[in-house]
């Protein structure tokens, strides 16, 4: 299965990791894209909707959008899930079929949230846990399977547990180079990963992770996973402050074309304010304190004011009319 090996991948990131993020990666050249954490009681409870307006396969609960797939990102999406319960991974691969790529489990989150739930890095510690989640999660899914770890405190522990995850049948393994306790300013622990390459010996794909801190251009990517000795590299904050840190030709860009870049896929897939202002406020950083457009976004109250404030009204309204005028096609199609 050659879905993860030798990829440059958007990592999951909760808020960021939504539809035009992912989409805009990989335009600008990241080969795979996860989905942000989604918690398994909150895909259960959604309902799969064929979203004509809009041009997507929607999760929905209510007006809330849970996950939105894009036919571009076909093929090329993981879905990220947290659970600490094989049945609910099990039923979340029922639902959503090969609607997305693969699906990975979330086993490296050290955020009280997570934690608290037995989810995310909770599972490090609960191997019989992580293989009864991983196998009926395996026997259940039409689509590759993968988990995302952090570093155990003892790296025998971690090679242990290594070998545990490969023999559930995994397609992946992604690696963030910290342990539990440690922090994005600690130093990613390279060397680690790169002995979890060396114990499975290369018939699993290694995903390293963690090294947004030595990443400034396309080619440190390429550098960090030869230094890694990894199948493939998964990147979070360089992507999110910089998404076009994915471009292979040409360099990155300004914070303000990837912004503009970034908002008409927002306009286009109709993202919400909340997730919309995160991500921009996230790309321009120190410049939401000077740059007129900063201040102006930091004081949008909606998508059309964050639009406005870069010039993407037009972009804004001409995906917002093109959105009603399917809806009222349909209307008339179905109510003749
Ligand atoms: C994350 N991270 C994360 N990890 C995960 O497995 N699921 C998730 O939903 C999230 N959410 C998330 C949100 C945000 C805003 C950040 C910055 C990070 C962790 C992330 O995927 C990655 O493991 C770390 O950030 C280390 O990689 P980088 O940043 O050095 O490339």
């Amino acid at each position: 299965m050659d879905l993860y090996r030798d990829k440059i991948i958007l990592a999951p990131m909760v808020r960021a990791g939504r539809t035009p993020l992912r989409l805009l990666s990989l335009k600008y050249g990241a080969d795979l894209c996860y989905t942000e954490e989604i918690v398994d009681t909150k895909l259960l409870n959604s309902q799969r909707i064929v979203n004509e307006a809009v041009g997507t396969i929607d999760y929905r609960n209510g007006d809330d959008i849970i996950l939105r797939l894009s036919p571009e990102e076909k093929g090329k999406c993981v879905l990220q899930i947290g659970t600490n319960n094989g049945e609910s991974a099990a039923k979340i691969a029922k639902l959503v079929g090969d609607d997305v790529a693969a699906i990975d489990v979330n086993m490296g989150c050290p955020k009280p949230f997570s934690i608290h739930c037995g989810m995310g890095a909770a599972l490090l510690k609960q191997t019989d846990k992580i293989k009864e989640i991983l196998t009926s999660l395996k026997s259940a899914a039409i689509v590759p399977i993968s988990c995302k770890i952090r570093c155990l405190d003892d790296q025998n522990d971690t090679l242990n547990l290594v070998r545990e995850i490969e023999k559930c049948g995994v397609s992946a393994l992604g690696v963030h180079g910290r342990r539990r306790d440690e922090r994005q300013g600690d130093r990613c622990r390279i060397e680690e990963i790169r002995e979890v390459v060396r114990c499975v010996g290369g018939d699993l794909p290694i995903i390293a992770n963690g090294v947004s801190g030595e990443i400034n251009t396309y080619s440190d990517i390429l550098r960090q996973k030869a230094e890694s000795g990894a199948s493939s590299i998964m990147i979070a904050r360089k992507a999110l402050a910089t998404p076009s840190i994915f471009r292979k030709d040409g360099g990155i860009l300004s914070k303000y074309e990837d912004i503009g870049n970034f908002l008409d896929l927002a306009a286009e897939y109709d993202e919400n304010y909340t997730m919309t202002k995160y991500v921009i406020q996230r790309i321009l950083g120190s410049d939401q304190e000077y740059d007129p457009r900063g201040k102006a976004t930091v004081e949008a109250g909606s998508v059309l004011e964050i639009c406005r404030a870069f010039q993407k009204e037009d972009v804004y309204e001409k995906w917002r009319k093109e959105r009603q005028r399917k809806q009222s096609k349909r209307k008339i199609f179905e109510n003749p």
